[in-house]
């Protein structure tokens, strides 16, 4: 392999790209230096993840050109940024599941090495690696055996292995647990003492936690570059959206009257056969948000897909207006009344491969509004979506297109528009917000308040705390399958709910 150079500069220059009906990138220049770190903030669609794959080799610019210490580059593929000296780490991890991370690595090796690749070097390297980054990864381990943030550290250990001067992170954080986040931070910290870094992120507490420099993209073009230290997250937040960017906060009075959703003592068992809620209880009443915090894998997944059919419950209830709901099957919770706002958009909140307008009906395909004699009525469905998609102000080019092909903020609003629409009398609503820029977000807090207004009751699942404590009445915390405590919104604090979520109980103190 040969030597690879240290990068004292990475320069683009008037970048230009179109894709069909799309501006992606419209005059860009940027500018990284030595064992800096820029971030690269902008809403969905903005164009961030495009240049960066133009960065990369993966898209060529129409126009412009990008500058490596000074010197013209032009990058057919990958393997020539790898040679470059440019690793990038993106949003989909392209890792192989049913191989272990040191076969990954030697993957990644291989591609830039265009030989044979012998293990044993692979596996010092990797050592070496790891240890002179602190980043702890097994090398037998299979991949599919890790979790998120396990497997985002054999993507940085495979880009370091493969020589990365310089690193790119599309949205690294936005599938990591708030721990998992704070432990990148760090990590990253030290690695620009040697390496120079653009990081991605809509969570401007990290940007300002991490980046020397900030640049702002909207549709396709900087429109704002300066250096972090100099403003605060709500500054960077105006300049991105474009305007203030208010919280969405629930500040009613505490909900009364009886529970409309009650769980009592629920066991039910993971895919890995063991108890991932463990007599766990919880009620709901009409009209109220109760949020559930905790950091995802305590049982949060299993509780959700229980409640909707999903999943088999060993014992205990769950009770829907009285009625005792555990073990019926999705049909019969719909019916119900219950709406499902899911973790994994694009499996369980979408059918992708099928249109915005398809996926809008998705439940109500054989209702009387929208079909006669089994066929479906196109005239009203078309009308109705149109409608949906001016509510939720779903930006997609029309309805005909595969919904997924959406951005993730569009993905959430049509699955969201879907779900309100159908009026529920409760929502189960889990990380709604995951990856979601602030605009996106914003809204979607404003729906959801809009709901609890009209009497529905909301089971809130998230990770952010922020989020929990601005929309919530009460909330509880999940440890292990066990409700830890439920607090009223004005008992609780990030310090206090933080303790709860590491599974330190009142009783411990
Ligand atoms: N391969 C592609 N083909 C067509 N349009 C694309 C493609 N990739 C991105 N786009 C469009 O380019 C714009 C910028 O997208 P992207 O770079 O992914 O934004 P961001 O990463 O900031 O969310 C969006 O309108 C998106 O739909
Ligand atoms: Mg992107």
């Amino acid at each position: 392999m040969a030597e690879i150079k240290e990068i004292k500069e990475l320069r683009v220059e008037h970048i230009t790209k179109r894709f069909p009906g799309v501006l992606a990138s419209d005059d860009i220049s940027l500018r990284v230096g030595e064992h800096e770190i820029l971030a690269l903030v902008g809403e969905n669609g903005a164009g961030k993840t495009t240049l960066m794959n133009m960065i990369m080799g993966l898209y060529q610019p129409d126009e412009g050109s990008i500058f490596i210490n000074g010197e013209q580059v032009k990058f057919k593929s990958p393997n020539d940024a790898f040679s470059a000296g440019i690793g990038m780490v993106h949003q989909q991890y392209m890792l192989v599941p049913n191989m272990t991370v040191l076969e990954n690595v030697a993957l990644g090796l291989k591609e830039s090495w265009k030989t044979v690749v012998d293990l044993k070097m692979v596996r010092e390297r990797v050592n070496q690696v790891s240890e002179h980054y602190g980043l702890a990864v097994d090398p037998d381990a299979f991949i599919w055996q890790l979790s998120v943030g396990e497997q985002q550290r054999v993507e940085l250990v495979k880009t370091l292995c493969q020589g990365a001067r310089f690193l790119i992170l599309d949205e690294p954080t936005s599938a990591l647990t708030p721990q998992e986040t704070d432990e990148l931070i760090v990590l990253l910290k030290r690695m620009s003492k040697e390496l120079s870094i653009i990081f991605i992120s809509h969570k401007l507490n990290e940007v300002k936690a991490l980046s020397d420099k900030v640049s702002i993209l909207r549709h396709g073009r900087v429109v704002f570059e300066g250096n972090t230290s100099d403003y605060t997250p709500k500054q960077i937040a105006a300049l991105m959206t474009g305007h203030e960017v208010e919280t969405t906060e629930n500040t009613n009075a505490p909900v009364e009257g009886e529970p409309i959703f009650r769980i009592t003592d629920l066991c039910v068992k993971s895919d890995r056969d063991f108890y991932a809620l463990d007599h766990f209880n919880l009620d709901v009443r009409a009209g109220e948000i109760v949020g559930l915090a905790g950091v995802s894998g305590n049982g949060q997944k299993e509780l959700a897909e229980a409640i909707n059919g999903l999943r088999k419950v060993d014992s205990g209830k769950i009770e829907f207006f009285g009625k005792e709901i555990q073990n019926k099957t999705p049909a019969e919770v719909i019916a119900l009344g219950m709406g499902y706002i899911p973790e994994e958009r694009n499996i369980e909140g979408i059918v992708p491969s099928m249109s915005i307008k398809e996926n809008m009906i998705l439940k109500d395909s054989e209702s009387e509004h929208f079909s006669r004699n089994h066929l479906l009525n196109h005239k009203v469905i078309e009308e109705y979506t149109d409608r949906m998609r001016d509510e939720f102000d779903i930006r997609s080019p029309n309805m005909f297109v595969a919904a997924g092909s959406l951005s993730g903020g569009n993905i959430q609003k049509v699955i969201l528009a879907r779900e309100i629409d159908r009026k529920p009398k409760f929502l189960v609503c889990v990380y709604p917000i995951r990856g979601l820029d602030m605009g996106a977000a914003e809204f979607i807090h404003k729906q959801l308040l809009a709901l609890r207004e009209r009497g529905v009751g909301i089971l809130l699942i998230s990770e952010e705390l922020e989020e929990i404590m601005n929309l919530s009445d009460r909330i509880a915390v999940i440890f292990k399958g066990k409700n830890q405590s439920v607090l009223a919104r004005n008992e609780a604090n990030t310090s206090k709910l933080g303790i709860l979520m590491a599974g330190v109980g009142e009783d411990d103190e």
